[in-house]
């Protein structure tokens, strides 16, 4: 129905396009962070207002977070939706229980305070809601930011970072309105593009003033479904500098980037010496396999599930100005980035295979499934060893591609369908777009992070699909032995791993108690080798430089101290 009324609108409004300038979402600076997700209404088409869901002063998505890597995050998120939700911040590594999975809900009106050290590499990242049955519904309502981390490698690197003028945030959103304006979560016949919340097509178009010099785009496809085919008029070449979690080792120069629902990339555009010039960043949808969704159509008998007028066409997403320079202008792309180092596949001691399947081979619109079975609240599907290097093996028998991601983890793609992957997915990673008939390989580590009670979740990030079950859930599980679980004043402080190699992570349940506590380590004897103020869920003492041997840990609090041995080897 919208998009008959779209397509009407189009022939009306060819001469007279309503022109917006990319909006650019304000930053938020740490250590403490506060996101009020409230209700709010936009006026994307005439007639109905359309109900959304924003962070802080906005209508529709929030701020961009701005993450350093080794300092303290320390957020609060307040519920002021009406409903319960979670937030959930995608790619970022840290606790379970704040992780924002669907086990950790927020009432209505209720707050969240999660608390934690950023240990994640400079990237660009995102946070959205993660109730179970409600992601697609809260996230295409426009409840979802960016997060921004930094770290001193980047740092080092001459690459633009003016924040919304030599560096563009972009959320790149398609979605299905109802005839009543209203965003539909299951809407498989998505048409309206949204860049950062501003409409992008029929009739409407979204420019950006880019400085005739090196460009930065992060882009973020925040679709409940669709897979983005990106390229720039006339094939302007163009180099992708960062995947998901990570700069890649160096620039790949390209003319097309494909992002799968929940995929991040970044990408450098040399407009140097093009200003007054004219470009748009594209879809060129064209070129997408039928089966990835976003690609030509699939004809059904009973008519095709997925329809859109932008299957398998290209359109026009953003308009680019080139204006002139700005002072100190970035002009030349660096030839390497950062150094990668994947875990060595013969580290691995065991490999999961993950198949994706559904009822029949003909069904293209779910429910899908991991192994034959939906998602149970209740059921843990993996227990993983903390420390335990594996190998997933991704085999799609479905007849549409998914987007499989997975919480606390980023991976190393090493093999696609038997081949090594394009040098774009040699990076860190945490979405793999897995096409129809497809298998593919990574290989990750789950560190840091153990947690006998909240697990982490996999999924498909195709928003639909996630609610309608293919999800499954893991828990970390710390080797008993190897971790010293100390009781002191209600709260459980667990120090691990015993023996500990080149780092311990001290990781406190508080359960209420927001009280410091002191930690202190001597070694044999007795002299004081780390003294610290544990004022957050979570911290990492190196210990790579400490002699062999055994250390006593001392953690106190208001008069009471509680004692344990710690081996270092
Ligand atoms: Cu972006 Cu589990 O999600
Ligand atoms: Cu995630
Ligand atoms: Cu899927």
């Amino acid at each position: 129905m919208k998009n008959l009324i779209n397509i009407g609108l189009v022939l009306l409004c060819v001469s007279a396009t309503a022109q917006t300038q990319l909006p650019i979402p304000d930053t938020l600076a740490g250590p403490n962070y506060t996101l009020n997700m409230h209700k709010d209404s936009v006026q994307f088409f005439a007639g109905n207002i359309s109900h959304t869901y924003a962070f802080n002063q906005y209508k529709y998505l929030g701020p961009t977070l701005i993450f350093s890597k080794g300092a303290n995050a320390n957020i609060t998120v307040n519920n002021q939706i009406g409903d319960t939700t979670t937030v959930h911040w995608h790619g970022i590594h840290l606790p379970a229980k704040w992780d924002g999975g669907p086990h950790t809900p927020i009432m209505p009106s209720a707050s969240w305070n999660p608390t934690f050290t950023v240990m994640d590499n400079a990237a660009t990242y995102w946070y959205h809601p993660h109730l179970h049955m409600k992601t697609a519904e809260q996230a295409i309502k426009g409840a979802a930011g960016l997060i921004i981390v930094r770290d001193p490698i980047e740092a080092a690197l001459t690459l633009p970072r003016k924040y919304g003028i030599d560096d563009f945030p972009l959320v790149i959103q398609c979605q299905q309105y109802d005839s009543s304006n209203q965003a539909m979560p299951l809407g498989m016949q998505d048409s309206t593009i949204l860049v950062n919340g501003a409409r992008a097509n029929y009739g409407y178009t979204v420019y950006a003033n880019c400085p005739a010099q090196i460009v930065r785009m992060r882009i973020l496809n925040a679709s409940g479904e669709r897979s983005f085919n990106f390229g720039f008029t006339a094939n302007k070449q163009f180099k992708i500098i960062a995947s998901d979690g990570g700069l890649l080792n160096a620039p790949v120069s390209t003319t097309r980037l494909r992002l799968a629902p929940g995929e991040r990339s970044e990408i450098l555009l040399d407009l140097n010496g093009m200003n007054g010039q004219t470009i748009y960043l594209m879809s060129y949808a064209s070129e997408l396999p039928m089966g990835i969704q976003g690609g030509p159509t699939m004809p059904m008998p009973s008519g095709p599930p997925m329809d859109s007028p932008l299957n398998g066409v290209d359109f026009n997403i953003m308009q680019i100005n080139v204006v002139p320079q700005t002072a100190s202008p970035v002009t030349t792309i660096p030839s390497t980035l950062t150094n990668n180092t994947p875990y060595p596949i013969g580290s691995a001691n065991i490999t999961r295979t993950i198949r994706f399947t559904a009822d029949s081979m003909m069904v293209m619109d779910g429910p899908f499934y991991f192994n034959d079975s939906t998602f149970n609240m209740m059921r843990i599907d993996y227990e993983i060893p903390i420390n335990n290097v594996e190998i997933w093996k991704l085999v799609n028998e479905t007849m549409v591609a998914h987007p499989f991601h997975i919480h606390d983890v980023q991976f190393y793609l090493f093999d696609r369908n038997g081949s090594i992957p394009p040098p774009e997915e040699q990076g860190r990673k945490d979405v793999v777009l897995v096409p129809q008939g497809d298998s593919v390989m990574f290989i990750t580590k789950f560190e840091d992070f153990a947690d006998t009670i909240v697990p982490f979740m996999y999924h498909c990030h195709i928003l639909m699909h996630e609610d309608d079950g293919m999800m499954g859930q893991f828990i970390v599980k710390s080797n008993l032995t190897s971790v010293n679980e100390l009781n002191l004043n209600n709260a459980s402080i667990n120090v691990y791993p015993n023996p500990a190699h080149d780092k311990l992570n001290v990781f406190i349940n508080s359960e209420g108690n927001y009280e410091p506590f002191d930690l202190l380590v001597f070694d044999a004897l007795g002299k004081i080798v780390h003294k610290e103020n544990l004022i957050q869920s979570n911290s990492q003492i190196n210990t790579s430089g400490w002699s062999k041997g055994i250390y006593f840990i001392e953690v106190s609090q208001n008069n009471k101290s509680i004692h344990s041995k710690l081996i270092v080897e």
